[in-house]
Parts: C-alpha cells; sequence; structure tokens
C-alpha cells in the first residue's frame, strides 16, 4: 500500500489548558447538574486537587465515589454504577489519571445499560449513549482525556481489556499542568513511555507517504525524547507543559488517522499487568524492543526513517534504531526484560502465552504477521530468565 486510508476525523472533546483551566469547571457543568465525583486512591486528598475541583464546581450537587484502583477493576466501578443509579446522577467528572478518566467512561455507558457490565467491555454490547463525561487530568500519560477508549480489568478472572466507547468521549478536559507537582518520578517515567508507545504503535509499520502524519508522529516522539534527556528540570514549568500537551497530542487520534497502524506492544503487554499487577507503561518497555527484533524487517524502513528523525542516527539503520530505543528506556529507569521489573517467575513466558492464547492475542497478524511461534519468541525473550 502506498496511500492513505478513508478516514472520517472528528474530536469534540474540548481541551482547557494551563493554570487557570480548573476556573472553567463551574461554566462546563450544568448548574442544575448531579454530578459524580469519580477519583482514585486518594492522591487528591493529599495534593489539594480535590478541593481546587470542590472550590470550582461551588455549589453544583457532587456525590464522591473514591478508590478506583491503577488497572481499575469491574467490580470497583460496578460499585460506582449503582451509586450513580441509587442517586440518580447526570454527569461523570473524573479526577484522576488515565484508570479514573477510563473508569468514569465505562460507568457513564454502564449505568445506561441494564445487562451485565463485561458485555460493555468485551464487545458484547455496543454503547450508542453514556451520560456525559469530563475529566481533571493529574497525570499526563494515556490520552484518555480525550479519545474514546477505555481500559478494564475483571479481577475475578485477571482479564484486563480495551474498549471503545465514543458515546463517552469526554466533554472537556481540564488541563493544567501544576497538577504534576506531586507525581512521583516512577509515574513521570511511566507516562512518557506510555505516550511514546501511543506515537509508536500509529507510525512503526510501512511507510505510505503520510508527510502529515508521519511528521507530526516524529514531533511528538521527538518532543518526548527531549523531555526524558531533561528528565532533571521536570519540575519546571516548560516541562509539564510540554509532558501534558505530548501526551495528549500521543493518544487523540489525529496521528493515527488513515496509516496502518500496529497496537501488538499494547496487546502483548497487556497481560503482564493482568498477571503481575506491572504498571502500565512499564510492561510496554518490556515487550517493545523484543517485538521490533521480531518484526524487523516488516518495520525495516520505518525504523530506519524513527532513527535518524528522533535519534539523530546518521542513516536508516533499523538495527541502531533498536539498540537506541533500549538504551533511552534504560536511561529512563525503565525495564526491558520481566526481571528487570523485580519479577522471578521461571514460568512467566508460558503462563502470558496461556493468557495470550485464551484471550485471542496470540496471533494479532498485522502488517508484520504476528503468528504464534513469533509471539511465542517475543514473549520468550522478554521473559524468560
Ligand atoms: O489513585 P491515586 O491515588 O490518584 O494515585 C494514582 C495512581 O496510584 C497516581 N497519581 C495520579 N495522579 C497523581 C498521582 N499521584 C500523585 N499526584 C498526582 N497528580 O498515579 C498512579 C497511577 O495512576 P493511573 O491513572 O493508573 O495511571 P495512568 O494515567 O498511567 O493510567 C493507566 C491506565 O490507563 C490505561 C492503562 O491500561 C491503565 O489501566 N490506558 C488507557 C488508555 C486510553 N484510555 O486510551 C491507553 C493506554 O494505552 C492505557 O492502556
Ligand atoms: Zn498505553
Amino acid at each position: 500500500m502506498s496511500h492513505l486510508f478513508d478516514f472520517s476525523y472528528h474530536n469534540p472533546t474540548q481541551i482547557h489548558f494551563g493554570p487557570s483551566s480548573f476556573s472553567r469547571l463551574a461554566e462546563l457543568i450544568p448548574r442544575d447538574a448531579r454530578v459524580l465525583l469519580l477519583y482514585g486512591g486518594g492522591s487528591i486528598l493529599a495534593n489539594g486537587i480535590h478541593a481546587r475541583v470542590r472550590d470550582a464546581l461551588g455549589d453544583v450537587e457532587v456525590v464522591e465515589f473514591g478508590g478506583v484502583e491503577p488497572n481499575p477493576t469491574l467490580e470497583t466501578l460496578a460499585r460506582a454504577v449503582d451509586v450513580v443509579r441509587a442517586r440518580q446522577i447526570d454527569f461523570v467528572l473524573a479526577v484522576g489519571g488515565g484508570s479514573v478518566a477510563d473508569g468514569a467512561k465505562f460507568v457513564a455507558c454502564a449505568a445506561l445499560y441494564d445487562g451485565d457490565g463485561w458485555d460493555i467491555v468485551s464487545g458484547r454490547h455496543k454503547p450508542v449513549a453514556a451520560l456525559p463525561v469530563g475529566v481533571v487530568l493529574t497525570l499526563p500519560a494515556t490520552g484518555s482525556e480525550s479519545n474514546a477508549g477505555a481500559v478494564v480489568t475483571r479481577a475475578a478472572t485477571r482479564e484486563k481489556r480495551v474498549v471503545y466507547v465514543p458515546p463517552a468521549r469526554p466533554r472537556f478536559a481540564i488541563l493544567d499542568p501544576q497538577v504534576m507537582s506531586s507525581l512521583p518520578d516512577r509515574q513521570l517515567q511511566n507516562g512518557l513511555v506510555d505516550a511514546f508507545m501511543h506515537v509508536c504503535e500509529q507510525y512503526l509499520t510501512t511507510p505510505v507517504g503520510a508527510l502529515v502524519q508521519d511528521g507530526y508522529a516524529e514531533a511528538v516522539l521527538r518532543a518526548l525524547k527531549t523531555l526524558a534527556d531533561d528528565f532533571a528540570n521536570r519540575h519546571t514549568p516548560a516541562w509539564r507543559q510540554n509532558m501534558m500537551w505530548a501526551a495528549n497530542q500521543a493518544l487523540c487520534g489525529i496521528i493515527g488517522v488513515g496509516v496502518p497502524q500496529d497496537w501488538a506492544t499494547h496487546r502483548i503487554a497487556v497481560e503482564l499487568t493482568a498477571l503481575y499487577g506491572l504498571d502500565h507503561g512499564r510492561t510496554l518497555s518490556i515487550i517493545q524492543p523484543w517485538l521490533l527484533r521480531e518484526t524487523i524487517e516488516a518495520k525495516r524502513a520505518k525504523l530506519g526513517q524513527l532513527g535518524c528523525a528522533v535519534f539523530g542516527l546518521p542513516a536508516a539503520d533499523a538495527e541502531a534504531t533498536i539498540a537506541a530505543l533500549e538504551a533511552f528506556y534504560r536511561r529512563l529507569g525503565m525495564p526491558v526484560h520481566l526481571a528487570d521489573a523485580g519479577i522471578d517467575d521461571a514460568d512467566a513466558a508460558e503462563r502470558v502465552m496461556q493468557a495470550l492464547r485464551a484471550h485471542g492475542n496470540a496471533a494479532l497478524g498485522g502488517h508484520a504477521e504476528l503468528d504464534d511461534a513469533k509471539t511465542w519468541r517475543i514473549v520468550h525473550a522478554a521473559c524468560s530468565r
């Protein structure tokens, strides 16, 4: 293929960016709304974000639901759905990172669906309506604040799945880079690498002459690379502003329009979270270098382009680009093998393969024609001791 696919693009999330963005909350939520304020494990209580949100909301009726865990579970979100129904909530406001934003989208859909919530996550039920959702982002990483994705885990079966719920795409997102001041370095590293991977998944395939998409992808990757090189300045306003906008742009949908995508790193890495509870960003740096080595021929041209455009390599060289990527993750303190993440499990590779097979992700096909044997080699390289 050497041309763009047909596409239609519409991202209706209104983004309010900057230090004064919290004050917009009052006008963004109808005065007569009954709002569910959904949040995570309590970081917003300790860092003052909760107080700022409540202050900005004024006298709007608010019901709070905390305790949404990282990698949110169906089980916890189902309790939030019960609250929405019991209290006749008509607006869901997420205050948190990707987990809370994703949870809000699920809750907004599930509240209007009488069946089992897992039907939505598994794709058996495609929501056509949802309660309105807004997001106050506290952790730049996933892009969830302005996309239609939601990732939900069923704890009972250790299944973690991505679902697209366009009716629950946030109406608005509040992006104030100051909220990052309380983020631990680990979450900044995770966010940086997650955003970097989101661009890779939409870019590292085969060239189709997409000048705008390639140029834009490379700009976002270079920005993230610069932020990683400049990690010592992570507490400056400039660093935070760039990080927050880069992570949003990486997965708001614009980079991937009309071009082939390959989400295999994400699809495989998800099992490492489901099985071992690893942070999402860390699972990606464990899988991606090995996946690229296995699929190097299919991705050779784009890898070469990436190496020159982002890592300043003097010539297109796919092998050198993979080495540069791996060194980049290592410099940021990210694991590039399961053992680096402190997981000591002699059966890890078999366990991961079993889960991938059970979930239909062991032979993803795609432009690199991933089959069970290729996936097995990737997983063994990344997870075997
Ligand atoms: O729960 P609290 O107490 O808020 O603490 C969180 C959590 O422990 C903490 N945190 C967030 N903001 C903070 C803060 N701590 C101090 N100060 C702040 N300002 O950070 C921890 C991680 O939060 P989480 O929301 O889980 O992180 P992230 O934003 O990386 O989200 C990860 C989830 O998003 C999914 C992942 O699979 C995972 O479930 N993804 C969603 C995507 C999407 N919707 O498009 C795409 C991604 O590829 C990803 O799969
Ligand atoms: Zn991701």
